[in-house]
């Protein structure tokens, strides 16, 4: 079976990595890829952007595709999948009104208000005088969102009035985010723990993947810019069974159930970002149509069940007779960004030491490309080194000894990556 992946991340390399090792696979394509794509087992690279519909899809026709994964939003609520429905050919993800979940958090919040799953409270707004009075009556932080997608960085935390009242002036106005940021939402903060809940939906049934935490802030502590993922690891002890039953019942099931009473078709991967409140109770933050990144590349280390056969009995409609194998063990991943991500930041610097495979150990590549001279940086997010352990300790020192034989001029990483389940192993 031909398969094709689209997406350049690590997200779409471990989607890769995993799907090629299918008995049924002989070719796993990816577009456009990275240099780990372009170097893996069973794979290759096609040229083409993962917002190139036209232009996948003819790929697909021409090479005899029977199975396409998507790995990003973009192309999702963009349609992609309705694009390959109409053209009879198998694509997972979810078709464009039901990406809507991700591309619109209007959409997401009414959504989750109408089905009475626990979420912050919130307002939702067009016109920046209503925002303003509105804004001027809640205590802080208040939490302001740019309704549409901006690449991970359409949420601001404003610590002071003064700070919600700028963001929402600027998204309102288009500055921030163009068209994305024309409408807002304002919601309460909420405290707790984060945790990453990943299921994958085919129109009725629903399997949750294992659970998994990521680290958005760059730096260590939690503290600087929000990224897409500084690193992540799964299992995440913060979801024990108790939880994760509590997440089963008060959120996935009531969203599968949700779409279905509106008549919304949801096939594809399902990303709940939760906040774990102290009283226990896990609320929404946001959904997302796709797998997270960097949370896939610790799932896919992790998961021993054949994803093609997983992927293919959810496009069926016959997920309840699947079953979810994992391997006991933690897997732990921490990316390395160029310096400066996700502000301005340097391409084209050499990556030593890439290539010395190790038991274990897998280096999933981001933002990466073949050159002549070698294999360099070629994104903001360059590489994530994941390692299986019995312990997320165990796993987190074999990562960080894996980073210690890598390295190029602006190689910049989070050196406390799994921090939290690491306190709770040693309690
Ligand atoms: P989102 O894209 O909506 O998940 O927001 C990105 C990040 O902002 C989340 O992962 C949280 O760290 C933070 N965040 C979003 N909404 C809230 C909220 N209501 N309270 C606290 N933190 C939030
Ligand atoms: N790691 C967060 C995301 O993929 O949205």
């Amino acid at each position: 079976m031909k398969v094709l992946v689209i997406g350049n991340g690590g997200r779409e390399h471990a989607l890769a990595w995993k799907l090629s090792q299918s008995p049924e696979v002989h070719i796993v394509y990816v577009a456009p890829g990275n240099a780990g794509t372009a170097t893996a087992r069973k794979a290759a690279n096609v040229a083409i952007a993962a917002d190139n519909i036209d232009a996948l899809l003819e790929f697909a026709q021409q090479n005899k595709v029977e199975l396409t994964v998507v790995g990003p939003e973009v192309p999702l609520v963009a349609g992609i999948v309705d694009r390959f429905d109409a053209a009879g050919l198998r694509c997972f993800g979810p078709a464009q009104a039901a990406a809507q979940l991700e591309g619109s958090k209007a959409f997401a919040k009414a959504f989750l208000d109408r089905h009475a799953i626990p979420t912050a409270a919130y307002r939702e707004f067009t016109e920046l005088a209503a925002a303003v009075a509105y804004i001027e009556t809640q205590s802080v932080p208040l939490v302001i969102k740019a309704d549409g997608l901006a690449a991970g960085k359409g949420v601001v935390i404003a610590m002071s009035t003064a700070e919600a009242l700028n963001a929402a002036a600027r998204m309102l106005s288009g500055d921030a985010f163009g068209q994305a940021g024309r409408r807002i939402i304002v919601e309460e903060f909420l405290e707790g723990e984060e945790a990453s809940f990943i299921a994958i939906v085919d129109g009725e049934h629903v399997l949750p993947l294992a659970s998994s935490q990521d680290h958005k802030a760059r730096d260590e502590g939690g503290t600087g810019p929000n990224t897409g993922g500084m690193g992540a690891y799964s299992p995440a002890p913060a979801v024990d069974a108790d939880t994760h039953a509590r997440i089963m019942r008060d959120v996935i099931k009531p969203a599968v159930a949700g779409l279905v009473s509106d008549g919304i078709y949801y096939r594809g991967f399902l990303y709940a970002g939760l906040m774990l409140g102290t009283d226990g109770r896990p609320r929404v933050l946001e959904f997302n149509c796709r797998c997270g990144d960097p949370e896939t590349q610790p799932i896919m280390m992790r998961m021993r069940s054949d994803l093609v056969k997983l992927i293919q009995a959810a496009l069926d409609g016959k997920l309840h007779d699947e079953e979810l194998e994992w391997d006991k063990r933690a897997a732990l991943g921490v990316v390395l960004t160029a310096g400066g991500y996700p502000g301005d930041y340097a391409t084209g610097e050499l990556i030593e030491g890439l290539g010395a495979e190790q038991p274990e150990v897998v280096v999933f590549h981001a933002g990466t490309a073949i050159t002549p001279a070698g294999i360099k940086t070629d994104g903001g997010r360059v590489l994530c080194v994941c390692a299986l352990g019995d312990s997320v300790s165990e796993a987190q020192a074999r990562a960080y000894a894996r980073i210690d034989s890598l390295n190029w001029p602006q190689m910049y990483y989070r050196r406390d990556i799994g921090h939290r389940a690491v306190a709770r192993e040693t309690l």
